[in-house]
């Protein structure tokens, strides 16, 4: 569970209680999720780890709204995840990014902007803003583009991007969305080393900027502890325990070698260890 901050006394963006998922493979029941809670107040940026097969994604469908719960309940400002999405407050940036071929980069970042405006005038208001963010650089796909290193590759097409400039053009359009929450699902897991700590750096950047509610899916430790608020250690299912990342911001890259950086990911690895022994030790 993540604690709000002592006497904000407000809803969570992100409310999950209880949450209970079972799956059917091949006539046989896969526990994804065991009573999961997380609970993530506006503006903060949470990030869920584990080993492979531990529930994250699964954990992430449920906030979507993607799939339901077996048991338990998702709120999202208050709202149902499938009412949240319908209302385009989640935004969702899958592991492998799903960008149009057709359309250069800028258009990409684009073209759902356009669909989320029109919509936006059928549904009508909307929560308001989860802080009193700055809109503007959300409001200007370019410059959100410039900011996540994109700034040269505006009319190339997909096909002729790199791996990680292809995520980065995900991540500007989900946050060209102006969702009130973003969810990632390990969007930097299939880059390399160098490529990956650019690409965290940017994301920190622009989240820096508009504060968005996050919840990031990783399993890397330094990635989880660089990037976030929280660290949410997941282990088999449940939620083993949390750690709070009292690193300052900005963050740079120097911090990555800080004592104090060292610290946290080896309070993450503790618990992921500690999990990891529990989880053998009951396993029939
Ligand atoms: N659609 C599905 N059908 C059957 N089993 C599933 C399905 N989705 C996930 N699982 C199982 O649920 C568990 C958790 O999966 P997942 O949430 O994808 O884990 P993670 O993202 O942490 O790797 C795994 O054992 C996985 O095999
Ligand atoms: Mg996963």
């Amino acid at each position: 569970m993540v604690e709000q901050p002592a006497g904000s006394g407000e809803q969570p963006f992100v409310d999950v209680r209880d949450a209970c998922k079972v799956y059917q493979d091949g006539g046989h029941p896969v526990t994804a999720l065991r009573h999961v809670d997380l609970q993530v107040p506006r503006g903060r940026f949470v990030s869920v780890i584990g080993p492979s097969g531990c529930g994250k994604s699964t954990l992430l469908r449920l906030v979507a709204g993607l799939e339901g719960p077996d048991r338990g309940e998702v709120r999202i400002c208050g709202e149902t995840p499938a009412r949240a999405t319908e209302r385009k407050m989640v935004g969702f940036v899958p592991q492998t990014p799903a960008l149009l071929p057709w359309l250069d980069v800028l258009g990409n970042v684009r073209v759902l902007e356009k669909v989320n405006r029109a919509g936006a005038r059928r549904r009508g208001p909307v929560p308001a803003p989860a802080v009193a963010e700055r809109c503007d650089l959300a409001g200007d796909p370019e410059a959100l583009l410039r900011r996540l290193g994109l700034g040269d590759v505006l009319h190339a097409r997909p096909g002729q991007l790199s791996g990680g400039m292809q995520q980065r053009t995900a991540i500007a359009r989900a946050f060209a969305l102006q969702p009130q929450v973003l969810l990632m699902d390990e969007p930097f897991s299939a880059l390399d080393e160098f490529t990956r700590e650019a690409a965290q750096l940017q994301l920190l950047d622009v989240w820096q900027e508009l504060r968005t509610t996050v919840v990031f899916v990783t399993h890397s430790i330094t990635e989880a502890v660089l990037l976030s608020d929280t660290v949410v250690v997941m282990a088999a299912g449940r939620v083993a325990g949390t750690v709070e990342v009292s690193l300052p911001r900005p963050r740079r890259s120097a911090q990555l070698d800080s004592g104090a950086m060292h610290e946290h990911e080896h309070r993450v690895r503790e618990l992921l260890s500690h999990a990891w022994h529990a989880d053998a030790r009951s396993a029939p």
